[in-house]
C-alpha cells in the first residue's frame, strides 16, 4: 500500500471549508464527551413540528433499542420540500440527465412541491395510510424521488427495491413487508436498453400475491398489460386528485423506510430506518463531508434503489436545499466520456461514485476524460467499497486534475449515513483510507474474543455507541436484529467489516470478515447465491466465496456438487449461471462455477470456506490445517479443477 503518500489539506480548502482540523478536533471530542448536548444542538438543523425535549435514548445490551429525540414530531418530506419553497422555490431541487444525452430536466423545489403533494394523493386514492408499506421498483427518473417523499408525506413506510433484481427477488421482498401497492414504470432504459420493469411486477405479483394496486409511471410509453382493477397508469390518477395535501404530522421514530440488504446468512433483511435521527444524520454528514454550499451542484451516480441514492440523492440533499443530479444512464453510454460529459453539462462541482466506476473507466485511458474540461469540480467521493490505491491516485490526478480532494466514505445500509470519511477541509489524504470518524462515532478495533485492541491494529471493526442514523430493527424480526448486530461484542455495533488502524489514527477497511461479498459495490450475501443454485434440480449442494476481481472489486465463485448421475460441463454452467440471474438478478451472476464431486467439510458437517477462498484466490499454498476435514481428498481434486483448469 502507497502508505508513504499523504495528500495534505489544500490551503483555500482548509480557509474556506466547514471545518479545518483544529475544528474537527474541537468538534469531534465534544461530539463524544456529551453525545446529549451534541445531537441535542445538532438536531435544530430540522425543521420540528413539535420540539424535542429527550435526546438520546439507545442500549445495546442486555437487548438493543434505540430511540433518537423521541418527544419531537417532524416530517421528512417537509424538511426536503415545503420548508425551501417559501425561501428558495424557484431553485432546482433535481436536476434529472436522461440515459440519452439529449434529455434533460431541472424540477425547482416549487415543482417538486407540486408533484410530491400530487403523487401523495394519488397513494391516498389507492388506499395508502401511515404506517403502510409501499414498495417501488423504479428507473431513475424524478417520479422515483417523488413517490418516496409522496410516502414520507403521508407516513408510509417505502421499500425502493433495485430495478437491477429480478422478479423472483422482487416478490420476495414484497411478500415479507407485505405491500399491498407497487409503484413502478412501464419500462427503465439504460445503456440504450430497454428494462421490463412492468412486466417483472407482474411475475413478482403473481408469486407474492397481495399486491391491491399497482402504478405505473409512463417512461417510454411501450403498450404495457394493465391488470384491470389492480393496474393504474400514474398519469389517469393523478388527473383525478387534488393538488394540495398536507404533510403528515410524524413521531421521530415513526418508520422512514425499509431497505433490503444482504447478511451471511438467511434472505435479505429489511433494515428499518426512522424519521428524524435519520435525517439529522443524513443531511448533516451531507453538509460537512461534501462540505455542501448553496452555489454547489452536487451529483451522487448511485441508483436509488441502495442505500447511497436514498441518504445521497435523496434525503440528505434536499434536506439541505441543495441541487441534486438525478441520472438515468450508465457511466460508458453512449461513450466512455458520459460522466464528465454530465460534469460539464450541468457544471457538477460536488462528485460522487464507486470505485467499481473508477476502475472501469480507468481501463479505456485518460484521453476520454481529458477530453472533456470538468473545471467545475472541486470535490471527488468514493463509496461502497475498499478504493485501491492505484484507483484512487488516477481519480485525484486525471478526474480531479489534482486539484480536488477525495473523500472516501465509509459506511453501510444499515449506519445510514457515511460513519467514517475525511472532511476535504480538515483531514490529511491517504490513498485508500477512509480516515478517521465522524461526529459522534466511536470506531473500535477488536480481536476475534472481543478485546478492544489500541493503537496502530487490525481487527474487527464495531462501533462503541449508537449515532442518530443508525438502523432500528429488522423490518418484523427484531430479534434478528439483536443477533446480527450486537450478539458477537457486548455492547458494540459489529459492522461485520475488518478493519486496520495506522499510527496516525486513520482507519483503512480491508473488507467483510463474514460471508457478504462485495461485488461491484453491490452487496450480496453467499447464502443467497447458495439457495438460489441449489433450488436447482440437478444441484445437490452449493457453496459460493468472493475472489478478488480487477473491475468488480470481488468476483463470485461457486462450488457446485450435483445431483448423483448428473455430469457438469460448460452447457450446464450457463444454465446455472442464467438460473441464478433469473432467482435473483443480473449482479449475482457467478463468475465461476467449478463442479465439485464433494466440499470440504468438518466431521460434523461444517462446510469449510476458508479452505474454498483460498482455492479460488490461487492461494492453495496456504491452506491450513485441513487435519480436522472429514475427507482430505476432497481438497486434491478441487485444486485440480480449480478455476484456472476451466
Ligand atoms: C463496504 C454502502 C471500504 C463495506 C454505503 C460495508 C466500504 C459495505 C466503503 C456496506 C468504503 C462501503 N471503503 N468499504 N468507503 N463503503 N464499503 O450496505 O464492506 O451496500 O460493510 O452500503 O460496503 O455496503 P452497503
Amino acid at each position: 500500500m502507497s502508505e508513504a503518500r499523504i495528500y495534505d489539506v489544500p490551503p483555500e480548502w482548509a480557509a474556506s471549508a466547514y471545518v479545518d482540523e483544529s475544528r474537527y478536533q474541537a468538534m469531534y471530542e465534544a461530539s463524544v464527551a456529551d453525545p446529549e448536548a451534541f445531537w441535542g444542538e445538532h438536531g435544530k438543523r430540522i425543521g420540528w413540528f413539535k420540539p424535542y425535549t429527550l435526546v438520546k435514548n439507545t442500549r445495546y445490551a442486555p437487548d438493543v433499542s434505540i430511540r433518537w429525540y423521541e418527544d419531537g414530531t417532524t416530517n421528512v418530506a417537509w424538511n426536503c420540500v415545503d420548508r425551501h419553497v417559501a425561501e428558495r422555490g424557484e431553485r432546482t431541487a433535481i436536476i434529472w440527465e436522461g440515459d440519452d444525452p439529449a434529455e434533460s430536466r431541472h424540477i425547482t423545489y416549487r415543482e417538486l412541491s407540486g408533484h410530491v403533494q400530487r403523487f401523495a394523493n394519488v397513494l391516498k386514492s389507492q388506499g395508502v395510510g401511515k404506517g403502510d408499506r409501499v414498495t417501488l421498483y423504479m428507473p431513475m427518473i424524478p417520479e422515483a424521488a417523488y413517490a418516496m417523499l409522496a410516502c414520507a408525506r403521508i407516513g408510509a413506510i417505502h421499500s425502493v427495491v433495485f430495478g437491477g433484481f429480478s422478479p423472483e427477488a422482487l416478490a420476495g421482498r414484497i411478500a415479507d413487508c407485505a405491500s399491498a401497492v407497487v409503484i413502478t414504470a412501464d419500462e427503465g432504459v439504460r445503456g440504450g436498453r430497454k428494462i421490463p420493469l412492468k412486466a417483472n411486477v407482474d411475475a413478482a405479483c403473481a408469486k407474492a400475491g397481495g399486491v391491491a394496486s399497482v402504478i405505473v409511471v409512463r417512461r417510454t410509453g411501450a403498450p404495457v398489460a394493465m391488470a384491470a382493477g389492480r393496474d393504474h397508469f400514474y398519469d389517469d390518477l393523478a388527473a383525478a386528485v387534488p393538488a394540495e395535501c398536507p404533510c403528515e404530522e410524524m413521531d421521530a421514530e415513526d418508520p422512514l423506510f425499509i431497505l433490503y440488504t444482504s447478511g451471511s446468512t438467511g434472505k435479505p433483511k429489511g433494515v428499518l430506518h426512522t424519521t428524524a435521527g435519520y435525517l439529522v444524520y443524513a443531511a448533516m454528514t451531507h453538509h460537512y463531508v461534501f462540505d455542501y454550499h448553496d452555489d454547489d451542484i452536487y451529483w451522487c451516480t448511485a441508483d436509488v434503489g441502495w442505500v447511497t441514492g436514498h441518504s445521497y440523492i435523496v434525503y440528505g440533499p434536499l434536506a439541505n436545499g441543495a441541487t441534486t443530479l438525478m441520472f438515468e444512464g450508465v457511466p460508458n453510454y453512449p461513450s466512455v466520456s458520459r460522466f464528465w460529459q454530465v460534469v460539464d453539462k450541468h457544471k457538477v462541482s460536488i462528485f460522487y461514485t464507486a470505485p467499481t466506476a473508477i476502475r472501469a473507466l480507468m481501463g479505456a485511458g485518460e484521453e476520454p476524460v481529458k477530453a472533456t474540461s470538468r473545471a467545475s469540480l472541486r470535490l471527488l467521493g468514493s463509496v461502497g467499497e475498499p478504493i485501491n490505491p492505484e484507483a484512487w491516485e488516477w481519480y485525484h490526478r486525471v478526474v480531479g486534475d489534482h486539484r480536488c480532494p477525495i473523500v472516501d466514505t465509509w459506511w453501510q445500509t444499515e449506519t445510514g449515513g457515511i460513519l467514517i470519511s475525511p472532511l476535504p477541509g480538515a483531514t490529511a489524504l491517504k490513498p485508500g483510507s477512509a480516515t478517521r470518524p465522524f461526529f459522534g462515532i466511536r470506531p473500535e478495533i477488536v480481536d476475534g474474543e472481543g478485546k478492544v485492541l489500541s493503537g496502530a491494529c487490525q481487527g474487527n471493526l464495531v462501533i462503541a455507541d449508537s449515532w442518530p442514523g443508525q438502523m432500528r430493527t429488522v423490518y418484523g424480526d427484531h430479534q434478528r436484529f439483536f443477533d446480527t448486530y450486537f450478539a458477537a461484542y457486548k455492547g458494540k455495533y459489529f459492522t461485520g467489516d475488518g478493519c486496520r488502524r495506522d499510527e496516525d489514527g486513520y482507519y483503512w477497511i480491508t473488507g467483510r470478515v463474514d460471508d457478504v461479498i462485495n461485488v461491484s459495490g453491490h452487496r450480496m450475501g453467499t447464502a443467497e447465491v447458495e439457495s438460489a443454485l441449489v433450488a436447482h434440480e440437478l444441484v445437490s449442494e452449493a457453496a459460493v466465496v468472493g475472489y478478488p476481481h480487477d473491475l468488480k472489486g470481488q468476483g463470485i465463485y461457486a462450488y457446485v456438487t450435483l445431483m448423483a448421475g448428473s455430469s457438469g460441463d460448460d452447457g450446464l454452467r450457463k444454465e446455472l449461471v442464467a438460473w441464478v440471474r433469473r432467482e435473483i438478478g443480473p449482479i449475482a451472476s457467478p463468475d465461476h462455477i467449478q463442479f465439485a464431486p464433494g466440499l470440504p467439510k468438518t466431521r460434523s458437517g461444517k462446510i469449510m470456506r476458508r479452505i474454498l477462498r483460498k482455492i479460488a484466490e490461487d492461494d492453495f499454498g496456504a491452506l491450513g490445517d485441513i487435519s480436522t476435514l472429514a475427507d482430505p481428498a476432497v481438497v486434491d481434486d478441487l485444486i485440480a479443477n480449480r478455476r484456472n483448469k476451466i
